[in-house]
């Protein structure tokens, strides 16, 4: 029997093997486009928790939102769809991000963090972000760094306007 180096055997419980979380973050793959299918994302808005408040429904708006959206990052985990950055951005002065989801089985690995980073740097070194929160991630865009604002206005689709 060699004694050469062999990889501890993965942990496994009923079935389910175990990957540590620091090598799970370090092979997420991330990638900028959107070269994604209309079912794989509304698959993940739905896995993410997002899709309570997204038009899921219906898949025209949907591809609609991934065609015009003009700067889109992806976290993949190999072939799986694990995480989305959604954004409309002059790549200069301000960028508004529409979408951030997190697939539940990834969430609080540091992926949200990263597609936010990532976005980051797409936009430019002076460009702000500007998004709507979903009322599950209140807690979170204060804790990784952004400021409330206090004049966030919506004219919903159907509002009158003017009054
Ligand atoms: C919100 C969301 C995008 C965050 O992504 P994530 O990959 O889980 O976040 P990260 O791993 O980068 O988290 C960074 C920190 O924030 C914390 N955090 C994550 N989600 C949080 C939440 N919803 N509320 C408060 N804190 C949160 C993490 O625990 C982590 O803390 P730590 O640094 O002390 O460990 C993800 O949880 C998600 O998709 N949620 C459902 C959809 C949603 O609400 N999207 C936002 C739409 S505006």
């Amino acid at each position: 029997m060699s004694d050469a180096w062999r990889p501890p055997p993965a942990r496994c419980a009923g079935g389910v093997i175990f990957v540590p979380a620091s090598d799970l973050m370090n092979s997420i793959e991330y990638r900028y486009g959107n070269d994604l299918s209309v079912e794989s994302a509304i698959e993940l808005y739905n896995a993410s928790g997002l899709g309570e408040r997204r038009p899921v429904d219906d898949p025209q708006i949907f591809a609609d939102m991934l065609r015009h959206a003009n700067l889109t990052v992806t976290a993949w985990d190999g072939d799986l769809l694990v995480g989305i950055a959604r954004s409309v951005t002059d790549f200069s002065y301000v960028g508004y991000v529409s979408d951030l989801a997190v697939r539940r089985s990834h969430q609080k690995l540091g992926i949200g963090g990263q597609l936010i980073q990532k976005t980051r740097e797409k936009m430019g070194p002076r460009s702000m972000l500007v998004l709507l929160s979903a009322p599950q991630a209140v807690e979170y865009y204060p804790r990784v760094g952004f400021t409330q604002h206090p004049s966030a206005w919506v004219l919903r689709a159907g509002d009158p306007f003017p009054k």
